[in-house]
């Protein structure tokens, strides 16, 4: 996935590149590295590991370049080293490019080029690109083979066009050339990549986060298309070379807001902000359905109402937590709106043959708005003429623009790699899809209102749940022994014992598994002992009952057992070792509030254990590859 950002203005531009690497490392910490144009010379600097030691590195050194290009790396091809670390340069050192993506026929380019005496340091597919761009861009032209159609001495731009028609696979990349030291040239296919306008400068980065502090002002390039800039202004062509004229949009995060704001972590930043953003996403949303209005339409999705009506199924397509938001989304589109509804794993759903027709539509649940397969799913929807949806979080985020409608759960920026407020709002999102599509069918108004009334009431009851922090501390340190835990939860918690598994598999590096409890006795249970102990989520609710037959079971087994429960439930408190209790509220919505004591759990487990929860090893934020 990576993180990408170039700077080009009147400022020293090592400072700035730094500190945008920074706002970008969620996105890979495996290394960083940084070029810049100073004294028509290159100077690179990498270093393995966080940002930090890549300025630690360069200590004191004051460089005075104005034209730079950085990167932070989450290693695809080539163990993460000094000499993978990005920027990669050619074999001359002219031409130096940080990469986000993958070049899927590197392998072949590498052995052309290789016959043409170009000699390769690392073991990256990225390198290829430089030594490609020197292959077109060197003089004089020499014996060039078939190789393609390589003709030497063309300009930087052209060199870099000419060098991208022969690649296949998924870049967002930012280059710059010894010989043009007045520009970079930016590219974009399948990997985000923003430009941001600034007064006499210009910040590119993968991302929002690293270009907030500079200006509002940003143009999102899409796939196949690229930028020359240089100091007094930008030409975006695409990859045919003709000019095209894009959109300047304005930025809605504030730079506070991705900050930590006074907490030790991002993620237990995040977690919370859910009332705060909950209530956001509610904003100007929930009232439709609080109203008279009798068919009330979301904002987003208002040009394709009658299409909506039309719907017969919907297929979810998520990854990770978002996967299991859709989950939740599923029990609730088919209790209350009455539409069948699947949920698959967007890299699943890619590869396979799905029955899709024009009455199905395919959402696409994705914080990032930039998850590769998830991204690949929509497009084979769209290819198979299904309508296409997003609940995404980040706005101008491929997603977000490649669906043909959809709603914003306005979490504002998540930089904790283990998602929290993105899933609750994600949540919002789909609640109030069920309430609107269920009123174009057959959902009474009092039962909207109903629902839409309860889900108003979110943000008390999850605040209400955080003041309990302390205590589910004390539990998390008190389990900090165990090396393995089984989640179990049934109907609405199902989805939510799996996603508490994951997420203190992800930050704490615990083995665990999320189960549905009747599917327990059928294998997990033989796993039990004494010190495998298992976390029930267990409201009262329809399965209650249900949910405590399991409990006994692992009881029985001599299981040590969290529970979370219904405050007021004492017949509980006689079973499990420890209870954590939640508000009483509607069945479809006690994951909005049974998510949090298990959020808050992995959070202190982790961070008992000495991890660095915000940045878990092997992970990234946004997996922009395949
Ligand atoms: C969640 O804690 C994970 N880090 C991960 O599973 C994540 O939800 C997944 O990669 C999907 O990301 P997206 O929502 O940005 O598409
Ligand atoms: N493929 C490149 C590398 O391994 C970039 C990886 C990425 O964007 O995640 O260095």
């Amino acid at each position: 996935m990576c993180g990408i950002i170039a700077y080009i203005g009147k400022q020293k531009a090592v400072p700035i590149l730094l500190e945008g690497l920074k706002q970008l490392e969620y996105r890979g910490y495996d290394s960083a590295g940084i070029s810049v144009i100073q004294n028509e010379k290159i100077i690179t600097l990498k270093a393995v590991g966080k940002v930090v030691e890549l300025q630690n590195k360069i200590g004191a050194q004051d460089f005075l370049g104005k034209i730079g290009i950085a990167h932070t790396r989450w290693a695809t091809h080539g163990k993460p080293s000094d000499r993978n670390s990005h920027p990669h340069g050619d074999c001359e050192s002219n031409i130096f490019l940080v990469h986000n993506g993958i070049i899927e026929n590197y392998q072949d380019l590498k052995k052309i080029l290789q016959k043409k005496k170009h000699k390769f340091v690392s073991e990256t597919d990225s390198e290829v690109l430089a030594h490609l761009i020197e292959e077109f861009n060197k003089k004089p032209a020499s014996t060039r083979g078939d190789a393609s159609s390589t003709r030497g001495g063309l300009d930087f731009k052209k060199s870099v066009l000419e060098a991208l028609k022969l690649v296949r696979g998924t870049y967002g990349l930012a280059i710059i050339n010894k010989n043009e030291p007045d520009k970079i040239i930016i590219a974009r296919n399948g990997s985000p990549l923003i430009l941001g306008i600034g007064k006499d400068e210009f910040i590119v980065a993968s991302d929002a986060s690293a270009i907030v502090r500079h200006t509002d002002k940003v143009i999102y390039l899409d796939d196949g298309e690229m930028a020359q800039i240089s100091a007094d202004g930008f030409e975006i062509s695409n990859i045919k070379n003709k000019i095209v004229s894009k959109e300047i949009s304005k930025l809605n995060w504030t730079l506070e807001e991705s900050k930590k704001g006074g907490f030790p972590h991002f993620m237990l930043k995040e977690i919370f902000e859910q009332p705060e953003v909950i209530a956001n996403g509610l904003r100007g949303r929930v009232e439709h359905f609080l109203s008279e209005d009798n068919f009330p339409i979301l904002g987003g999705l208002r040009p394709i109402e009658k299409k909506l009506r039309r719907i017969k199924k919907i297929i979810i397509v998520a990854c990770g937590t978002s996967y299991y938001s859709g989950l939740v989304g599923e029990y609730m589109l088919e209790e209350y709106a009455g539409i069948p509804t699947e949920v698959e794993y967007a890299s699943e759903f890619r590869y396979r043959k799905p029955i899709l027709d024009s009455s199905t539509a395919v959402v696409a649940i994705s914080q990032s708005g930039e998850t590769a397969d998830t991204l690949a799913a929509i497009r084979e929807a769209k290819n198979k003429g299904a309508l296409t949806l997003g609940i995404v979080n980040v706005v101008g985020s491929t997603i977000a623009r490649e669906t043909d409608a959809g709603t914003h759960t306005l979490s504002g920026p998540e930089i904790g790699v283990a998602s929290t407020k993105a899933f609750t709002t994600q949540l919002v999102v789909l609640v109030l899809w069920t309430l609107m599509l269920g009123r174009q069918r057959d959902m009474s108004s009092v039962m909207s209102k109903r629902i839409a009334q309860e889900l108003k009431n979110m943000p008390k009851l999850i605040e209400g749940i955080l003041k309990k922090s302390k205590e589910i501390k004390k539990i998390a340190k008190k389990y900090s022994y165990a090396k393995d835990f089984l989640y179990l939860g049934r109907k609405y918690n199902f989805p939510i014992a799996l996603e508490g598994a994951l997420k203190i598999k992800e930050i704490s590096y615990v083995h665990a598994e999320g189960y549905a409890t009747g599917e327990m006795k059928h294998g997990p249970i033989a796993l039990i002992e004494e010190n495998f102990p298992s976390i029930f989520i267990c409201p009262k609710d329809s399965v209650y009952e249900k949910n405590i037959s399991g409990m006994q079971e692992i009881k029985a087994r001599g299981g040590k057992i969290i529970a979370i429960a219904t405050t007021g439930d004492k017949e509980i408190a006689r079973i499990a070792d420890d209870v954590i209790y939640i508000p009483k509220t509607l069945e479809m919505l006690t994951p909005f509030i049974s998510v949090i004591p298990l959020q808050l759990f992995a959070y202190y487990f982790g961070v008992a254990k000495g991890y660095d929860v915000d940045k878990p090893r092997n992970l990234a934020k946004s997996v922009t590859v395949e």
